[in-house]
């Protein structure tokens, strides 16, 4: 989690770091902070709460030759002042950002104590700058000390960091990602490339234990062996990594809304004048397994679920999906030949990266599904599919949730040879663009919901998959305790928790398990809940809340998803939530 950036030679430097860490903010909000260095003094602003707090404590006037600043996620360490990014080192010499974890950190810390170093806050990153203000004094050499803590510590780790009197900025990089943004005149780091994009289109994805420094016309990237390396410069899509509210007054409203724009940018992408545009040797592996596993988190877990399904119903392969988390420490391998599938939005989950270094011990092909290319995990997977869902900065994740699931579809579809699936796909658009009407509909469940303890979600099939991710978005970001259901299982305990006026929403789209699922709805409604049943026309009833037109059955996902986005959004927004930075979350979970 976290984000960082930085400047050098930049001028309004001190601009750029404050909106690249708005920017960035979707890596964690719980403080932020700021450093300046100018010549032989480095200046540190720094607090609890948002960029723009931060912002207010730095003099007007302040800028630096070269800057660094960090928004973040609390991993060791309680949300305050002290814990804040920068850390200075105990000489005063050296101030740094990290994004990572320092492992064993109890340790180092305690080594480092022990050789007369103190320490001011309770984070892991402190031990970094402290281990390299040490070796600096041994060395002599900012560039040896570097390579000499990256020697000493394991963990992840993307940091940019200032050397008083020297007019560098030194980057080194683990795991956590780190780019360079290559100017006219000034050279810039960051997290991801979305800060810098209103400035350069040139970058250097630094690689793992790769480090070096960037001054204002020139910078030196070295590899563990401490030899230089030449770095490729590469470009980015902007329309996919620039940030805009474009006169929304959220990214999740926004992103909900660009559900059918981002569904159709992925069906031209893969299929492409009526034939499937995949790797022929990703099909010929998938063909020739006989198990595909899926391993995800949260949000790209659900949609795993769903993938599942089609697998196995259209291709008739088994699947099993499973969280990542869980996984990791059991793992599975059921068939001879399996193959398995990341599904990540970000490519960086921590977990997930537990996972597939397990899997490499195996030789098993690996795909990954995800929205960032460059990622960790796609570096480490055979093959990728970027579901082109652009940015997505609302940490409740909507469009690539739908866009994830698209994809599954489309690569199932592609598998089957079936030129159909795109076609329904496609012609699904207008349907999912006419949820955008109901919205009233949907604003009225969410008063009425706003105000309760407890909400059920409950459906069959496809709908159950979707009543997961509808519970997950409603809590995330309304702090509803709320849970989804399968109809079945409702009276195998949980319908015991159902009372007067208690919230069931039905997810009522499945075909398949409907005449089983009106049982449920009965059930629930004779025990006094009040229920709101979001049906398909052919299913419908006079009194459901909201009645979308007939698609596909096996679309629900894509298209009936937006109703629980919609129904979470408007329930946060009437609480007074901050939508689009629910408390303790964070969009990109780095850490297990
Ligand atoms: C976090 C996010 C979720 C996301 C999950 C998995 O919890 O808040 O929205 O579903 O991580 O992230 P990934 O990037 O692997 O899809």
């Amino acid at each position: 989690m976290c984000g960082i950036v930085g400047c050098i030679g930049k001028n309004h430097g001190r601009e750029y770091i404050i909106n690249g860490l708005k920017t960035l903010d979707y890596r964690g909000y719980d403080s932020a902070g700021i450093a300046f260095l100018k010549q032989d003094s480095i200046s540190i602003y720094k607090d609890a709460g948002s960029v723009e707090h931060v912002n207010s404590l730095i003099p007007i006037g302040e800028d630096g030759d070269a800057i660094i600043g960090h928004t973040r996620w609390a991993t060791h360490g309680k949300p305050n002042k002290s814990n804040s990014h920068p850390h200075i080192s105990f000489d005063g010499e050296f101030v740094l950002v990290h994004n990572g974890i320092v492992e064993r950190f109890a340790e180092h810390k305690a080594s480092l104590l022990k050789q007369g170093v103190t320490f001011n806050s309770d984070t892991d990153s402190e031990v970094f700058v402290n281990m390299i203000a040490l070796f600096y004094k041994e060395e002599k050499n900012v560039l040896k000390a570097i390579k000499k803590a990256m020697e000493t510590v394991d963990g992840s780790y993307a940091i940019a960091l200032i050397h008083k009197g020297e007019n560098r900025l030194y980057v080194l990089k683990n795991v956590s990602p780190l780019l360079i943004g290559i100017g006219e005149d000034f050279n810039l780091v960051a997290s991801d490339a979305s800060p810098m994009i209103e400035y350069t289109n040139k970058f250097i994805e630094l690689g793992d234990k790769e480090y070096g420094y960037i001054e204002k016309s020139n910078y030196k990237i070295f590899n563990f062996d401490g030899q230089e390396v030449s770095k490729k410069l590469i470009s980015k899509d902007i329309s996919l990594v620039r940030h805009d509210l474009n006169g929304y007054p959220h990214y999740m409203l926004k992103e909900i809304e660009e559900i059918p724009d981002v569904i159709t940018r992925l069906v031209n992408h893969y299929y492409l004048d009526e034939k499937y545009n995949f790797d022929d040797e990703l099909i010929k592996k998938i063909k020739q397994s006989d198990h595909i596993i899926f391993l995800g988190c949260g949000t790209s877990y659900h949609a795993s679920l769903v993938g599942g399904r089609y697998f196995e119903e259209m291709l008739e392969i088994p699947t099993a999906s499973y969280i990542a988390s869980e996984w990791a420490f059991h793992p599975m391998f059921p068939g001879k030949k399996p193959f398995i599938v990341f599904i990540s939005q970000s490519g960086e989950t921590a977990d997930l990266i537990h996972c597939l270094n397990i899997v490499k011990k195996y030789n098993y092909d690996t795909l990954l599904i995800t929205n960032t290319s460059g990622s960790t995990l796609e570096r480490g997977c055979k093959y990728s599919l970027n579901i082109q869902a652009g940015v997505e900065v609302s940490v409740a994740s909507t469009k690539a949730y739908a866009a994830q699931v698209a994809m599954l579809l489309l690569l199932v579809a592609a598998v089957k040879g079936e030129a159909k699936i795109a076609d329904e796909i496609l012609r699904a658009l207008p349907i999912i663009k006419s949820i955008k009407d109901k919205q009233n509909d949907i604003k009225n469940v969410a008063n009425i919901i706003k105000d309760k303890q407890s909400i059920f979600y409950i459906g069959r099939g496809y709908d159950y998959y979707l009543s997961l991710e509808a519970s997950l978005k409603l809590k995330e970001i309304s702090y509803i305790h709320s849970e989804a259901i399968a109809g079945g299982e409702l009276k195998h305990g949980p319908i015991a928790l159902i009372e007067n006026e208690t919230p069931v929403i039905v997810f009522f789209t499945d075909n398949v398990t409907a005449n089983s699922m009106r049982g449920n709805i009965e059930e629930v409604k004779s025990r006094g809940a009040r229920v709101f049943v979001i049906s398909t026309k052919e299913l419908s009833k006079d009194g459901d809340t909201i009645i979308i037109d007939q698609y596909p059955n096996y679309l629900s996902s894509i298209i009936v998803s937006s109703v629980a986005f919609y129904l979470a959004y408007y329930t946060s927004l009437s609480k007074g939530y901050d939508v689009d930075k629910p408390r303790n979350l964070a969009k990109s979970v780095t850490v297990e």
